[in-house]
């Protein structure tokens, strides 16, 4: 049995520990620091492959460790549906189905508020510097077409990894042949938009110091709600591993340097951000939670 453990730069869950397929463990060195047990769940060298992966990917440095005690910590099962980061009933993984939905609905003639504040369109640049689960990369990079480009940024590393292998199983998808022909068309679109999304594993202040002035079309901000009150089922494992903190004004400033046509926030319906930060809210969504500010630069 091979163990590593990782010490992931800039941000709260410091360490993961890793070892392959089976057993958990792990040492006690850091035992105040939450970690992740990462492991296939089948002996399968596609699954071994993906491991490798994993271990390659930036905010991690590894090591291997001597083997310690058993323990119930976080894991990341890679196993042959999916890879999922399980921490006690909670589960986070990539799952573009709200996406799917939207895009069904888009296709369909309706309304996207945030298709409406960003402005997309084919051949566009976008820059997501929230990326989350990467949903509302995801229709962007549908909106910006295959002449458009997307990057979406995202601190934490192991959101980042995970949704980057995400991207890369359903851009690579064999899509369900039969069934509501709305919903293959619609597969079929965010499978190709899906191809489109860089993911950098990065803190997004740091990202924009390194970017040339005008270099992107828009640039889009959806922060981590701060209030417990929003932790419905669905948001909480994605509030548990994301870092919440509210936006620094030197984060917009830097934006809007970098920015060509517009920065766009979405937020809680009410919130006192959109002012603090300069952003105009959009109108509309009356019965919605949140709203869309937007700056023109
Ligand atoms: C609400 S989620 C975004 C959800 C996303 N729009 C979606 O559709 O899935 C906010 C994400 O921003 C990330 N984040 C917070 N601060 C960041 C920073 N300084 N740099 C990059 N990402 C950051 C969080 O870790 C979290 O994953």
């Amino acid at each position: 049995m091979q163990i590593y453990d990782s010490r992931l730069c800039g941000h709260s869950r410091q360490v993961i520990l890793i070892c392959r397929r089976g057993e958990t463990f792990i040492t006690d060195f850091i035992s105040a620091i939450p970690a992740i047990t990462i492991r296939t769940t089948h002996n399968d060298p596609e699954l071994d492959q993906k491991l490798a992966w994993f271990l390659q990917q930036p905010g991690c440095v590894w090591q291997t460790t001597p083997s310690g005690h058993e323990s119930l910590r976080p894991v990341l099962n890679i196993t042959r549906r999916g890879v999922f980061l399980y921490e006690g009933e909670d589960n986070l993984h990539f799952h573009p189905n709200m996406a799917l939905l939207r895009l069904m609905n888009i296709l369909k003639g309706e309304s996207d508020r945030y298709l409406q504040a960003t402005g997309l369109k084919p051949g566009d640049s976008l820059l997501d510097l929230t990326l989350g689960l990467g949903g509302d990369a995801l229709v962007g990079a549908w909106a910006v077409g295959a002449r458009g480009r997307v990057i979406g940024v995202e601190l934490s590393p192991v959101i980042s990894a995970l949704v980057k292998d995400g991207l890369q199983v359903l851009a690579a998808a064999t899509l369900p042949q039969a069934g509501n022909p709305a919903k293959k068309e619609a597969w079929e679109a965010l499978a190709r938009a899906a191809g489109r999304i860089e993911v950098i594993w990065a803190d997004h202040y740091t990202y924009l110091c390194r970017q040339p002035s005008d270099s992107v079309d828009v640039i889009f901000f959806d922060p981590m709600f701060r209030s417990t009150r929003e932790k419905s089922a669905s948001i909480k494992p994605l509030h548990s591993w994301s870092d919440h903190r509210s936006l620094r004004r030197e984060v917009i400033q830097e934006a809007r340097r970098v920015a060509r046509r517009s920065l766009v926030l979405k937020e809680r319906k009410g919130s006192s951000e959109f002012s603090r930060l300069g952003f105009r809210i959009m109108p509309g969504g009356r019965y919605s939670q949140v709203d869309y500010g937007l700056i023109s630069v």
